[in-house]
């Protein structure tokens, strides 16, 4: 059996996810999505498959592997059949390994027990789904992430999770909602990735899906999501700020990449995108009462380090009240990470300049 090697033409920049069709001899021989720094893994894998396909089929065929980008209906193609180029390499192999104590910390970190937990039981970890989430948009129902292999995620492979909280795209290539909070995990190390999806193996299966999603028309259409995503998907690392210390960091980075603070504490446009002017300022709860608060030192300027990992850890205010609603959970989950964690956190909230709450100013 011959192998070939292909190489995929660099893609333009704004591509955040792309498909790949590979069709060999006359057949389709494998769809892939993903992520575009992992299209290697991608192409290794659908080259595999090609491959046998094209040694069992029909010899002389020529492999073409056809990338579109389904929203901007980019097409490239590539064909080629190279000389040997040794195994092609599994595609899993990033995401094994890992490491499920430390992805616990992850979980915990992405709040992912909040949305996914089953209600009405005591164990946070029986990640059944189930609970209807409001928004301006309508009811979206948690889906089951348990290792249920028919119900839940049991039959994905790390490369998945890692597309859909990445890029928001589900195995069979659809776009998920932003309502899982990708925009924040887009920013996500790959090997906390890996630790998470090593921990997610772990947890105990739990059969029953969610109902599908109450949703008026037009935002039944996943399609127009991939538009959003190309406005306000923004995949980039980040990268640590030699200015700062290593703590600041740290608390960048659990806060932007996995705790997702600002899902809820900032205002959002007309297309639901978060404002940059209104970041952590606080803005209506998107589950339709009431308001969460301006965590900038604007709203909360006599606030130490200290008192901001107090509420972390406890839940209470220096001015003695108790905080509620979402936060609760969001407090159970910041409560059960390293301490050192959490002063990360009180540390970069605190260093956010102070922006007025919209509304009650100017
Ligand atoms: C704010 C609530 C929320 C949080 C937090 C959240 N999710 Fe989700 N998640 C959702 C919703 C809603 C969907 C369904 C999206 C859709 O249908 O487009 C979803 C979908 C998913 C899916 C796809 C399941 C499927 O059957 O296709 C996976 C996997 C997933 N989430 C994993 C996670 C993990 C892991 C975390 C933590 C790192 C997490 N989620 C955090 C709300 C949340
Ligand atoms: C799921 C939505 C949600 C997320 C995520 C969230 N919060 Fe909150 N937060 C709230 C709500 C709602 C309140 C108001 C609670 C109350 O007053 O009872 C609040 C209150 C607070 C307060 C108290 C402010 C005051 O003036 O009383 C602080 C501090 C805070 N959040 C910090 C954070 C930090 C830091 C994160 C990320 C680690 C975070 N929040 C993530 C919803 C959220």
């Amino acid at each position: 059996m011959a192998l070939v090697e292909l190489l995929l033409p660099a893609l333009p920049s704004h591509v955040r996810t792309a498909r790949l069709v590979v069709v060999a001899a006359g057949r389709r021989a494998g769809l892939v999505d993903g992520l575009v720094d992992e299209f290697r893994l991608a192409v290794g894998e659908a080259c595999a498959r090609a491959v046998q396909l094209h040694a069992e089929h029909a010899p002389d065929e020529r492999v073409r592997v056809t990338v579109t980008d389904d929203v901007l209906g980019l097409t490239v193609t590539v064909t080629d059949v190279g000389p040997a180029a040794g195994p092609a390499k599994d595609p899993t192999d990033l995401f094994e390994g890992g490491d499920p104590a430390h992805g616990r910390q992850v979980l915990l970190a992405g709040q992912c027990a909040s949305c996914h937990a089953s209600p009405g039981q005591g164990d946070r970890m029986r990640l059944g789904g189930g609970l209807a989430l409001g928004s301006p948009f309508g009811t979206f129902n948690v889906p089951n992430i348990s290792p249920d292999p028919r119900d839940g995620i049991g039959s994905w492979r790390g490369i998945d999770l890692a597309n859909a909280l990445m890029s928001g795209v589900s195995p069979d290539g659809s776009h998920y909602y932003p309502s899982l909070p990708y925009v924040a995990y887009a920013h996500m190390r790959p090997e906390d990735l890996r630790d998470l999806w090593a921990y997610l193996r772990t947890l105990p299966p739990v059969a029953g899906q969610a109902p599908p999603h109450d949703l008026p028309f037009p935002f039944t259409i996943r399609r127009g999501i991939g538009f959003w995503k190309l406005l306000f998907l923004d995949r980039s690392p980040i990268a640590d700020d030699p200015a700062r210390d290593a703590a600041w960091n740290r608390g960048r980075y659990l806060v932007e990449a996995q705790a997702h603070c600002a899902e809820c504490h900032s205002g959002r446009n007309i297309l639901y995108a978060v404002k940059s002017s209104q970041r952590f300022a606080g803005a209506p709860d998107q589950e339709g009462t009431g308001h969460v608060p301006n965590i900038t030192p604007q709203a909360i300027p006599g606030w130490s380090e200290d008192d901001l990992v107090t509420v972390l850890t406890t839940g209470r205010t220096p001015d003695l009240r108790t905080v509620g609603g979402s936060m609760a959970d969001v407090v159970t989950n910041m409560a059960a990470l390293p301490e050192s964690d959490r002063h990360a956190i009180a540390a970069y909230i605190r260093s956010q300049p102070a922006r007025p709450t919209p509304g009650l100013s100017d």
